[in-house]
């Protein structure tokens, strides 16, 4: 096929959820990309063509591959001679909290002595306003090149939302922010190869704004959510009743759902970017605060639902089997990061409770210093030996009417058991 633009060789560096998704779309428009990435064990497995992200077939990994349009590499040489490079490295919080940047910091001072005349750096790791500007272009000066007249330089947001169906990297429009007209420009050119849309912002710090607004949106609106399922148990109104009522305007309402907590690489910590930036202007956003603590109060709460279920039958969870169904942070994906099933398993075991698990996409998981493998199937005795099951993930391969059918008690945190009985008890469901 023809290649119909400027940009030939693109770099893509940190090749995880967002970075090799990513980069196989533009493999995928025979463009030649270069992924960096540490982890050596993942290098082997994408020149293998194997892939371990759930939204890449090997299919399309493989032959994107063979066909010499994608190459990873742990050596930052292989950027050499790119057009474009995309930084895709974690954003983690640190134990307190605050942001952890290192690694933007660390990848851009790897950039520098290959930054050439021309290029652009797109940031695409979630961050606090300002990061682009005030952290990255300073690293990528020292190299002697001036962004704006010698390099490029933007923020894109990344949107892709884990085993969705539907949207993926390659249908998702894109927000692009360049530190000046021409930057925008460039970064609007290079996504217009894979995306239908591209929205342009007057800056890095308004998209880096855009994406914490996303996830603020729904970080507040699911803590929203939590709160009054937590209030309808008290007062006996089933909240997933009133949230398919409430569905039914055509404008002005989103349906969020009530859960154990927020989990996964995003919504539990990008709001908090903000916060950390908002406090050196001596400002408090406390609608984050808020939200984040009542996500934070849920697998407690869920822990006292299971000991509230397990009262009903004259037992506590110190001795009881308490089988959990999903540990992943969301369904149909295998990623427990932030998931709040771990809190929730931690603090079972603490309380002395006999912990298993099932989940389909995660077959072993380590808490504490102790790893627990996933049942390899749910048979009726597996089911029937526990105590209690306690559904925390709504994975849909699993039958949850035989679940039901086949369970001394149930404890369900997310509408996933459909029949009414006696025998279970719903986060959001009146039972108190
Ligand atoms: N996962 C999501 O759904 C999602 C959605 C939108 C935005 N984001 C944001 O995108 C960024 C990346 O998230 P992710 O979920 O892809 O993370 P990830 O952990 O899945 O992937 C990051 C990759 O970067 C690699 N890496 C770390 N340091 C490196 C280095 N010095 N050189 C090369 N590679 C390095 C890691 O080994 C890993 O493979 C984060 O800022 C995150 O907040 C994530």
């Amino acid at each position: 096929m023809k290649k119909s633009h400027a940009f030939e060789k693109i770099a893509v560096i940190g090749l995880g959820y967002v970075g090799l998704p990513l980069a196989v779309e533009f493999a995928k428009k025979n463009l030649k990309v270069i992924g960096v990435e540490r982890n050596p064990i993942r290098v082997d497995s994408i020149n293998r063509g194997k892939s371990y992200i759930g939204d890449v077939s090997d299919k399309t990994l493989s032959e994107i591959v063979e066909h010499g349009y994608l190459k990873a590499s742990q050596s930052f040489d292989a950027i050499k001679g790119a057009e474009a490079i995309i930084i895709c490295v974690p954003t983690p919080l640190t134990k307190n909290k605050t942001p952890n940047i290192s690694y933007i910091v660390f990848v851009s001072k790897q950039i520098v002595p290959f930054l050439h005349k021309g290029e652009l750096v797109v940031l695409e790791s979630t961050t606090y306003p300002g990061t682009t500007e005030e952290v990255v272009l300073p690293i990528l000066e020292s190299s002697g090149l001036k962004a704006g007249k010698d390099f490029y330089l933007a923020f894109s947001p990344e949107r892709v939302d884990p085993g969705n169906e539907g949207y993926h990297t390659g249908n998702i429009p894109k927000v692009v922010g360049g530190i000046d007209a021409k930057s925008t420009d460039l970064a609007a050119k290079l996504y217009k190869l894979i995306v239908p849309l591209v929205f342009k912002v007057s800056s890095p710090r308004a998209a880096e704004m855009t994406k914490l607004l996303e996830n603020i949106f729904r970080l507040v609106n699911v803590a929203l959510v939590d709160e009054l399922a937590m209030f309808s148990e008290k007062i006996n109104i089933n909240i997933w009743e009133v949230i398919e009522a409430a569905k039914t305007k055509p404008y002005g309402f989103m349906p969020f759902y009530p859960g154990p907590g927020i989990g996964g690489h995003c919504i539990p910590i990008d709001p908090f970017y903000l916060l950390w930036k908002a406090k050196e202007y001596d400002v408090d956003i406390s609608f984050i605060e808020l939200a984040g603590k009542i996500n934070d109060a849920m697998p407690d709460y869920v822990v006292n639902k299971v000991s509230y279920a397990l009262n009903s039958v004259k037992k506590a969870i110190k001795g009881s089997k308490i089988l959990i169904l999903g540990v992943a942070y969301k369904k149909d994906i295998g990623d427990t990061r932030e998931s709040p099933a771990l809190k929730i398993i931690s603090k079972l075991l603490k309380w002395g409770g006999n912990v298993s698990y099932y989940d389909p996409f995660v077959p072993e998981i380590v808490i504490g210093r102790k790893t627990f493998k996933s049942f390899s199937s749910l048979s009726k005795d597996v089911l029937s030996s526990a105590d209690c099951i306690l559904i925390l993930t709504d994975h849909s391969s699993i039958d949850y009417d035989f679940v039901l059918d086949n369970s001394n008690i149930v404890v369900d945190t997310r509408n996933a058991v459909k029949q009414k009985s006696s025998k279970l008890f719903k986060l959001g469901d009146g039972c108190d």
